[in-house]
Formats: structure tokens, sequence, C-alpha cells
């Protein structure tokens, strides 16, 4: 089947790690446990997951699963990264091997909003190519009492960048398949 290879990128604690666990498994981990070089091999191990040799890019999960898209069967491979890790040069090469970016921020987390913009520039320059299958995607929507960013600024900024806004909830699922499929249609119909 075709292999689509599809990239979390985002700020630490914004539920990066949630929405693949969500995606992967139908669960949903209360407790926060930054990914990590630490933590890699024991998630790993964890959830049975089989992990890839990514060089010095270790602070990452990698699981794939077989899904059925639209009645033909892909295969997805998810890089999870880690999001308080700062190092750069580290990302510029995860980031190369990604064909599909979810760009994920916390609604209750003004940051993480900001931090967005980053991963932005640093992706189309790594991957020097405009069109890029990328979605903005604003999670923990469950929390909208504890709302940070105003959709409208959300909206905007997606508009302006010319990609899809999709709010999810890796606690409700909501919209959680719809992420992963959606941005599998972008690199798909590339
Ligand atoms: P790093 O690995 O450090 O980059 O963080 P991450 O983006 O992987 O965040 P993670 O998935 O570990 O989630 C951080 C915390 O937020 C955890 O306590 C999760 O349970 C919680 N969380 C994640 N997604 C949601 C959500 O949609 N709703 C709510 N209410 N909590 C969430
Ligand atoms: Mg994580």
């Amino acid at each position: 089947p075709a292999l689509h290879k599809v990239i979390m990128v985002g700020s630490g604690g914004v539920g990066k790690s949630a929405l693949t666990l969500q995606f992967m498994y139908d669960e949903f981990v209360e407790d926060y446990e930054p990914t990590k070089a630490d933590s890699y091999r024991k998630k790993v191990r964890a959830c049975t997951l089989t992990p890839k040799t990514l060089g010095s890019a270790t602070q990452c999960c990698t699981p794939s699963l077989q899904v059925v898209l639209d009645g033909e069967e892909v295969q997805i491979d998810i890089l999870d990264t880690a999001g308080q890790e700062d190092y750069a040069a580290i990302r510029d090469n995860y980031f190369r091997s990604g064909e599909g970016f979810l760009c994920v921020f916390s609604i209750t987390d003004d940051e993480s909003f900001q931090a967005t913009q980053e991963f932005r520039e640093q992706i189309l320059r790594v991957k020097n190519d405009e069109s890029i299958p990328f979605l903005l995607v604003g999670n923990k929507c469950d929390l909208n009492d504890k709302r940070k960013v105003p959709l409208s600024e959300c909206q905007l900024r997606a508009q302006q960048w010319s990609v899809p806004y999709v709010e999810t909830s890796a606690k409700t699922r909501e919209n959680v398949d719809k992420v992963f499929f959606d941005l599998m249609r972008e690199i798909r119909s590339r």
C-alpha cells in the first residue's frame, strides 16, 4: 500500500502525542509525559509499536498504521516530535522526511498559537514548497471555556497561509480521524 509520512509539530503540551495515540489506539492519556529520548523507548514498548531508526532524531515516536482511505488501503507513519525539544538542527532533519504536517497548538494557550508561526516558517524553509500538505490544528476544543485564542484569529492565520483550520479534541476524539484523513488526502492528491 501507499505510505504517507505525517509529522506532528507544535509546542510542548499541546497534545501531539495525545492526538497520535487517540488516532492509533482510541485511547486518551490524561497524564502529561513530555515526548523525549527517555520516554521514547518506554512509549514504544507500552504501545507495542515498531520503532524506526531515525538517525539523530531519537526524540520521536513513529507509530505506523494501516488504514482504509476512501476505499484504498494506505499506510500512515506518524512522526510524533517533542515540542519541548528546541534543537532546530535536529528538527530540520526530521522535517525533511515529512510529506505532510499537522501543526498543532492548544486553543487554551496563546503562546502555543504564536509558536505555530515559527514551525510553519521552518517547514517551508526545509521543504521549500509553499503547497506542502499542512493543516493548522487547534487542539483541546473540549476546553472551550478556557479558550485563549479566538476562533477568528485561528481562521485568519489559516486563511493567510492558505491551509485548512480544524479544531480537535484528543480527549473526546472530536475531529481526530478527520485531521489525519484530510492530511492523507492532501498528500495523495499531489
Ligand atoms: P510534548 O511531547 O512535550 O511536545 O507534548 P505533546 O504535544 O505531545 O502533549 P501531550 O499529548 O503529551 O498532552 C499534554 C497534556 O495535555 C496531557 O496531560 C494530555 O492529557 C492533555 N491533552 C492533550 N490533548 C488534550 C485535549 O484535547 N483535551 C484535553 N482536555 N487535554 C488534552
Ligand atoms: Mg508528546
